[in-house]
């Protein structure tokens, strides 16, 4: 009697102690605004708001006249994409705030990926400048363009870790490194978001691909992915999840299937993962008709895939319409709940809310912001600063680099003359036409004092086919329907009158980027040949490859004496690529992707495991019964980390300020680094730890820390870096994120090969 008495006074009091908490609850201006609005809503409406649909039917038309525009007015749209002008942005928006029911306003994404009008260079070769600051600024730039022509929601930025270079999408995401790609991903999100979001300046940021899509089978774009946890976790969840931790506002499912489940339809990775073990309090939205591929993915029908997706935590259908047309009738049939519906549509009202639209519709639609803001000298200029620091430097024989702006100069090549294949591959607004060429480039640097000549001397390649799937989006490399041997003896002309060759060759613009997967990694044959006639003439011969992705350069590597890796450097790409050939600019980029010697190698990235049976020799001699291969050897042709300078940078030892570590006490590791060249420079000091034992098998080597300094010529700095237990975590099989007790090695140097090591122990308590 007496314990029952008791029990039911302890429920009683919790009641009213639960229910006092409950009316303490403070209600944010937010959570009010959006829950009276929802309150309003008929589920038409709600559902109306998580359709995102395709803008194409009224690129060239009529906004107002549209089967679209005629679904804003019914409260049937949530947001539209990829529309590039104010004026139609702002036609538009006026049809959602003044003839729907609501007047909800909408959200106007676009993919700028690597800039707006002014365009930086490509993720891939971005990421080659090491500089978070820069990166930032990319964004800011970026958000700063767009937002003055309508956009408020990028679908960027990517960061899929990729380690094989068939997958063309390698180009826009920042490389193999999750530790790197977790501080590009951070500096992005900051950059497009900046501290405030309903600043007219700022964007939501979209992290994508979530998740894995850069591991397909085969580097098939689209293909399966079949990853352990382990793997997922320590290696290529990282940026996906330093997005998120750095605020990103929105995050987009993945084509790709995790564990047999398509992403769109994972509830382990879009609920548990993504928001419980995480804490994402943003909306989700699928790639370009995500829901409607889980019909051939083999998940059901329309209906059915629609009502998986919204059940695994997808708030947003881009393109697809299943939630519009279908998630009615799952409702009613119990299939879904309210609760489904209502969670997503309140995300995305929050959205809406935080980019201040519901206070002003038209904050992002100021007329007279695009001539001021958009493609400004002043964001050319930083462009061309970021440019020349992506290019990296390969190979530099004999000093062939950097050239001397007089005498005869050969620019030869079907990328030297071409604006339109500058920006590389997602560049949606850009005004490619109005891109640097290298030829321009290199004009506008040498002026009068050298005579420039030019040729085109090969087409992409000899298959015609080839070409014209690899020049889509109007980024035509203008097709010379002539005999090769014809267009070949033509340059060869112009380069026999030359001192300097400059081979500007390599990949179009969109032979990497979505659905540009390749089993050749070589520069394509028509250039090939037209690059062993150059140098047959015997004089130097500089490379400029143009690449959207690693490529084979094993006959390069061994025949040209000068290698400049420019990518795709973006609308300032000439000038920023004839600062570095003139010496203008030190290269100082370092590759954040392996450079395989043989396709057959693919995938191969630096933090490997060591396997039970390495190899005991690095002279590339064959063991039987190690970890080889007959044909090849199995170092890359050139590693993570490396890119070479103008001047040269010597190392000193590491020294350690302990040899213990513990989860308190942090130890510092320091290194003298030296500029003993002709050139002052910068260098990128780069950090890696091997931890030596472990309760699961851990890489050989893994990027933990890097620092990008200046370096006069003659002089030393001494680079400290701290080490604390976090560089030392990883997940173990049970998915724990933990640092075991033992031996670990730190390598400071200039590349991921890097030998100059110590050696300390963490303690634990
Ligand atoms: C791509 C996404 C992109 C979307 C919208 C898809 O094909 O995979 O990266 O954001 O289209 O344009």
């Amino acid at each position: 009697m007496k314990f029952k008495t008791l029990l039911l006074l302890f429920l009683f009091s919790a009641v009213v102690f639960s229910q006092k908490k409950a009316t303490k609850k403070i209600v944010s201006p937010k959570e009010k605004f959006v829950s009276e609005l929802m309150a309003k809503m008929t589920l038409d409406e709600k559902i109306g708001q998580l359709n995102l649909p395709g803008s194409d039917d009224f690129v060239t038309g009529q906004a107002k006249n549209s089967n679209i525009a005629q679904k804003i007015r019914e409260g049937k749209v949530g947001g539209l994409f990829n529309i590039k002008s104010l004026q139609k942005i702002k036609d538009v928006q006026k049809i959602a705030v003044e003839n729907s029911r609501l007047k909800i306003p909408l959200i106007f994404g676009m993919d700028v990926i690597h800039g707006y009008e002014t365009t930086f260079p490509i993720p891939l070769g971005l990421s080659c400048t090491w500089d978070m600051k820069l990166i930032e600024r990319s964004a800011q730039i970026a958000a700063k363009e767009a937002s003055a022509d309508g956009i408020n929601w990028t679908f960027s930025p990517m960061v899929d870790i990729c380690r094989d270079a068939r997958w063309g999408r390698i180009a826009e995401g920042s490389g193999e490194d999750p530790y790197l790609g977790s501080m590009i991903a951070k500096a992005m999100v900051q950059g497009y978001q900046g501290n405030d979001l309903s600043k007219n300046n700022t964007i939501l940021s979209c992290v994508k691909h979530f998740a894995l899509y850069g591991a397909p089978e085969a580097g098939r774009d689209y293909n399966t992915v079949d990853m352990s946890k382990i793997r997922m976790y320590n290696d290529y969840f990282p940026p996906y999840k330093a997005a998120v931790d750095a605020g990103t506002a929105s995050v987009m499912a993945s084509f790709n299937e995790i564990d047999g489940i398509p992403a769109t339809a994972n509830k382990w990775l879009m609920t548990d993962v993504l928001r419980k073990q995480w804490g994402f309090k943003g909306f989700v939205v699928t790639d370009y008709t995500g829901i409607n591929e889980m019909i051939d993915h083999g998940m059901g029908d329309l209906q059915q895939v629609s009502s998986l997706a919204l059940k695994a935590g997808i708030d947003m259908d881009m393109v697809g319409e299943g939630f519009l047309t279908t998630l009615k009738k799952s409702l009613s049939e119990g299939k879904i709940s309210i609760k489904d519906i209502d969670d997503s549509v309140r995300l995305i009202l929050n959205a809406k809310y935080d980019l201040g639209l519901f206070t002003d519709p038209y904050r992002y639609l100021d007329e007279q912001r695009p001539s001021k803001d958009i493609f400004t000298k002043e964001n050319r200029n930083e462009a061309r600063q970021m440019a020349s620091q992506s290019l990296v430097l390969l190979k530099n024989n004999d000093k062939t680099l950097p050239l001397k702006k007089a005498g005869v100069i050969a620019v030869v090549g079907p990328l030297g003359n071409n604006s339109m294949n500058m920006t590389g591959t997602w560049s949606v607004a850009s005004v490619h036409e109005k891109s640097v060429s290298l030829l321009s480039g290199i004009k506008n640097a040498v002026g009068n004092n050298a005579t420039v000549l030019y040729a085109k001397g090969s087409n992409l390649d000899y298959d015609a086919t080839f070409e014209n799937n690899a020049t889509m989006f109007s980024k035509s490399l203008d097709r010379d329907e002539r005999n090769p041997e014809v267009i070949r003896a033509e340059a060869i002309a112009i380069a026999k009158q030359a001192d300097v060759i400059i081979a500007a060759l390599g990949e179009s613009a969109e032979l990497s980027g979505e659905c540009s997967s390749r089993t050749n990694l070589a520069i394509p044959q028509a250039q090939k040949d037209l690059l062993n006639e150059l140098l047959k003439l015997g004089k130097p011969v500089v490379l400029t490859l143009f690449t959207g992705r690693p490529l084979v350069l094993i006959d390069e590597d061994k025949n040209v004496p000068a290698i400049l890796n420019v990518w795709f450097a973006g609308s300032e790409a000439g000038d920023a690529i004839a600062d570095v050939l003139f010496g203008d600019v030190n290269p100082s980029g370092k590759l954040t992707t392996t450079f395989p010697r043989s396709v057959g190698q693919v995938p191969i990235y630096y933090a490997q495991k060591n396997t039970g049976r390495p190899i005991a020799n690095n002279e590339g001699k064959f063991e039987k019964f190690r970890s080889n291969y007959i044909d090849e050897r199995n170092e890359p042709l050139y590693p993570f980390g490396y890119g070479l300078s103008y001047t040269t940078f010597t190392y000193g030892k590491v020294l350690l300020s302990s040899n213990t570590i513990t989860s308190k006490a942090k130890l510092k590791a320091s290194v003298d680094v030296t500029n003993n060249g002709n050139y002052d420079g910068k260098e990128i000091v780069q950090l890696y730890i091997r931890d030596l034992v472990g309760s699961v098998t851990r890489p050989v080597k893994e990027l933990k820390g890097f620092q990008k300094i200046d370096l006069k010529k003659g002089e030393t700095k001494t680079v400290v870096f701290e080490i604390g237990i976090d560089e030392l975590k990883f997940y173990n099989s049970d998915l724990k994120f933990v640092a075991e007790a033992g031996k670990f090695e730190v390598f400071i140097g200039t590349n991921s090969t890097t030998q100059n090591k110590a050696e300390f122990n963490l303690v634990t308590e």
